[in-house]
């Protein structure tokens, strides 16, 4: 049975993002390559992606590394860069840096749980300064041209500052919330507490992007209807399942998603081997982001985790994906 489409998602006057799923930042990643792929193979189900965060000192960060960050233009989505600093200053003039690269919105990260970034007090540390973060994104929308969002943890410790936070994020002058439903303490344990979502979208009029533990389609859906959120933004579902939006999008019409297995696996780490290396990765991170890329398929089921093992002890990217045609090898079966 089909269900109703969720509406798009405005930020600011111009961006809208449809449908309103984020391909969410993820450091280690979500680099261009990765992003390029998931746009890809999910035409028309994304409306929004981002950059990993790219860290900001007491000086706007590089031009080049923004550049870098967002890699080729896309036109299917929307986007964005993320910043994660604590001095407002310096992040605000990189959000006019980052415009001028090309974002089309802006992402402030307030949820990184690294001991490296806490203890620099940015990330997730901001959620025990409410006012710096409302200062900090009060100063990038006031210099930044394109819509700015927030990306925030439920809490450090406890939830009890949800409503503040988020209203502090919609008075300071954002474009959306984006919360993940998860504390700094919880790590990436699952699940989420969904009750967390549901709260920021009844204190706040600018739309609330719901993450945390919407991994599969069903979830995507489930979020949606179960929290009020007005978009929904996937991690680790997309790592593991990198068609995981068009499967939303097949559930949404009543459709089945097309059956995949280890054939379409195989194909797309090639591919992916393919992309990085055209995108200037050298083979080591090219291999290394393949053996990510494949573990997290064998958790999603795409593979045989025990098949997947001794490739992952190989230490050349031919050998890897040859070891992996091997184990994997296309049959009159095969789902295709
Ligand atoms: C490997 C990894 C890297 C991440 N890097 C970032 C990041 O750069 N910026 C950010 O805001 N969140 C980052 N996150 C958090 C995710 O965006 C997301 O909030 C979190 O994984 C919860 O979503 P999930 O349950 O769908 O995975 C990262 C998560 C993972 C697993």
């Amino acid at each position: 049975m089909a269900l109703p489409f969720p509406p798009a998602v405005r930020l600011g006057d111009s961006l809208e993002v449809d449908p309103p799923l984020w391909l969410a930042p993820m450091e280690g990643v979500t680099d261009p390559s990765f992003r390029g792929m998931v746009l890809d193979e999910n035409p028309g189900a994304v409306g929004a992606a981002c950059t990993e965060f790219v860290r900001v000192t007491d000086h706007p960060a590089p031009a080049r590394f923004l550049v870098e960050a967002l890699g080729p233009a896309r036109s299917d989505a929307a986007v964005g860069l993320q910043l994660m600093g604590n001095h407002p200053e310096a992040v605000a003039a990189s959000a006019v840096r980052a415009a001028e690269a090309g974002a089309a919105f802006l992402d402030l990260n307030f949820g990184c749980p690294a001991p490296r970034v806490f203890q620099h007090c940015a990330g997730s540390a901001l959620l025990a300064d409410p006012p710096l973060l409302e200062s900090m994104v009060r100063a990038t929308v006031e210099a930044c041209p394109v819509p700015v969002t927030a990306k925030i943890r439920s809490g450090i410790e406890d939830d009890a500052g949800i409503e503040d936070i988020a209203r502090r994020v919609e008075q300071a002058g954002a474009s959306a919330l984006a919360i993940h439903a998860r504390l700094k303490t919880d790590r990436y344990t699952d699940p989420s507490r969904w009750q967390r979502i549901s709260r920021a979208v009844a204190a706040v009029h600018i739309p609330v992007i719901g993450n945390g533990s919407a991994h599969k389609p069903q979830d995507i859906q489930a979020m949606f209807q179960e929290t009020g959120c007005a978009g929904v933004m996937v991690a680790r579902g997309a790592l593991q399942n990198p068609w995981v939006f068009s499967d939303w999008s097949a559930l949404i019409r009543g459709e089945s998603p097309p059956e995949r297995g280890a054939p379409e696996a195989v194909d797309w780490l090639a591919r992916y081997r393919t992309r990085m290396e055209a995108g200037g990765a050298t083979p080591r991170q090219a291999l290394g982001r393949l053996k990510q890329s494949a573990k997290a398929l064998a958790e999603a089921g795409f593979l045989d985790a025990e098949k997947v093992s001794p490739a992952l002890r190989l230490k050349e990217t031919d050998s890897f994906l040859d070891c992996l045609d091997s184990c994997f090898p296309v049959t009159a079966d095969s789902p295709r």
